[in-house]
């Protein structure tokens, strides 16, 4: 792993062990250009290389300069074509730095082409920019925390070329931001259960957040009692872990005329085994990330505050345990919620609406402007829409419509379906107010209308199931292997978009 540190190029100083890397528009001009290419990469093309170059489906070489200066370079073909996604350059750079992760290389130069030859994708030139930063951060990431043997950090500087030097200085800068939030995200879904229990979830994010300048606030179990969060207290019952409630809150700095206040939810469950109504071990295996939610919620926290957004933004996160003992939940038990509405646990691996149901009800009394909340839900939204995917759920054709562009944009991507008030059907109950079991049908909507209950209708809100894109997976080479800090992208460039109106 390296220790990356970006900085403007200007102009082009080569230091010693360096590697450059080139992008060559395809522009089927290729074989016209390769002298101009020696020129102005000072190389010398061999016939192997002019063939590589020329190779339909090969996309670049690797060669070394005349001068030395860089020592080595890379030459790589992109095609604006119909297979051609914003995630180019991302994907890219993030198999990049894992080829050379264990290279004694010191400085990496990359050049950004010229804005105009992706203009068709691109409308914002930062962004732009920063698709390139995203792809070298998160492709070095690693969590090497309970190796014996860790490999070395080393110091990498990344030099960036780009024709506009402000663009590029904003787009560092907020790729910093984004990248430590992310990099928080990952490191709390990647730590094991056994070390990330509700109490060990709630320190984290204290001591991480605190230091960032936000407070936060946690709820143990008396606290949690005496606020009647029964569907929290039960989901956890089953656990020597007893769960916590944590409220973050961020305030900015500067004046702001035009005041917002934004409530985020994250489901915090730091184990599902599915309770009573156990999972396969096959089922279980990935249930660390359970928490995801509660993840992505602190890590754009985090990047909020160190990016001085200039709204409020409030984190509320339910963290239980769902495991089994003598006093676990068992499915037919009846819990009564923080907003006095009971649940029938017809199941309980659905848990995680529970404790929503309670944080919901909290955030709803905060009296935010929207609620948004994310979660590791159902696995009926994977089923649904595949890994890289998140689901959308709200009746709010602006906060949908706002959200599905942050995710076009940055490639944290959802996809919206149904909140038709049919399907509430599903969820009753005969004895309690609903049930936490909406059946086979329709599962990942089912979920999302349980939740609707308990959300204050005068405020706009929107859940995000989030059960396929947190897992790890190998859609793109910056996902795999951990799991993915889904979201912070997302909702950083969200909250960005929203109107302010901030004076100093
Ligand atoms: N945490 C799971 C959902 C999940 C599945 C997340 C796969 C990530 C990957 C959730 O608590 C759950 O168990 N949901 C059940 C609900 C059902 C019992 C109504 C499910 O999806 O099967
Ligand atoms: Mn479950
Ligand atoms: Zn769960």
């Amino acid at each position: 792993m390296f220790k990356l540190s970006y900085k403007l190029g200007g102009k082009l100083i080569f230091k010693p062990l360096s590697m450059a890397v080139y992008y060559l528009p395809d522009d089927k001009n290729i074989k016209n250009n390769l002298t101009e290419y020696e020129k102005r990469f000072r190389i010398k093309l061999s016939e192997l290389h002019k063939k590589n170059l020329l190779a339909k489906k090969n996309k670049q070489i690797s060669l070394s300069n005349l001068k030395g200066k860089p020592e080595s370079i890379i030459l790589h073909k992109f095609k604006t074509d119909e297979k051609f996604t914003v995630d180019y350059f991302r994907n890219h750079l993030a198999g990049l730095i894992k080829d050379i992760k264990d290279n004694e290389i010191q400085s990496l130069h990359i050049v950004i082409p010229e804005l105009n030859l992706v203009k068709k994708f691109f409308d914002d030139e930062e962004y732009y920019y920063r698709s390139f930063l995203e792809g070298l951060s998160l492709g070095n990431y690693t969590f090497e925390k309970y190796k014996k043997e860790k490999s070395k950090t080393r110091n990498l500087s990344v030099m960036m070329y780009a024709k506009n030097e402000i663009a590029l200085k904003s787009a560092i800068k907020k790729n910093n931001a984004v990248i430590e939030g992310i990099v928080f995200t990952k490191d709390l879904q990647n730590e094991p259960p056994s070390s990330l229990r509700p109490f060990e979830l709630a320190d984290r994010i204290k001591e991480t957040l605190t230091k960032a300048g936000l407070k936060v606030t946690v709820f143990d179990e008396k606290e949690i009692k005496k606020r009647n969060m029964g569907a929290l207290l039960a989901v956890g019952q089953g656990s020597i872990a007893k769960p916590r409630f944590i409220v973050i809150e961020y305030k900015p700095k500067a004046k702001v005329n035009l005041k917002r206040k934004i409530a985020l939810v994250g489901k915090g469950v730091t184990f599902d085994t599915g309770g009573y109504c156990i999972k396969p071990w096959q089922g279980m295996l990935e249930m660390k990330a359970d928490m995801s939610g509660a993840a992505l919620v602190a890590g754009t926290m985090l990047s909020v505050a160190k990016a001085n957004f200039p709204m409020e933004v409030l984190g509320v996160i339910p963290a239980a345990e769902n495991m089994i003992n003598g006093e676990a939940m068992r499915p037919s038990d009846v819990v009564t919620t923080a907003s006095g509405k009971t649940i029938e646990v017809g199941h309980t691996d659905a848990e995680g609406r529970m404790i929503l149901a309670d944080a919901l009800d909290y955030a709803s009394k905060q009296k935010p402007d929207e609620i948004i909340d994310f979660a590791t839900l159902t696995g009926a939204c994977v089923v649904a829409l595949g890994l890289n995917v998140a689901g959308l759920f709200t009746k709010n054709d602006r906060l949908a419509d706002d959200l599905y562009k942050a995710g076009m944009k940055t490639y944290d991507r959802v996809w919206r379906l149904p909140m038709w008030d049919e399907y509430h059907k599903d969820n009753e109950s005969k004895i309690a107010d609903v049930n936490n079991d909406g059946g086979r049908w329709g599962g990942a909507i089912t979920a999302a209308k349980f939740l609707e209950n308990f959300v204050d209708k005068k405020i706009p809100w929107a859940h995000l199931d989030i059960a396929g894109p947190a897992i790890a997976n190998d859609l793109t080479n910056y996902n795999k292997t951990f799991m993915t800090g889904f979201g912070v992208r997302l909702m950083f460039e969200y909250l960005s978009n929203l109107e302010t109106d901030a004076s100093n």
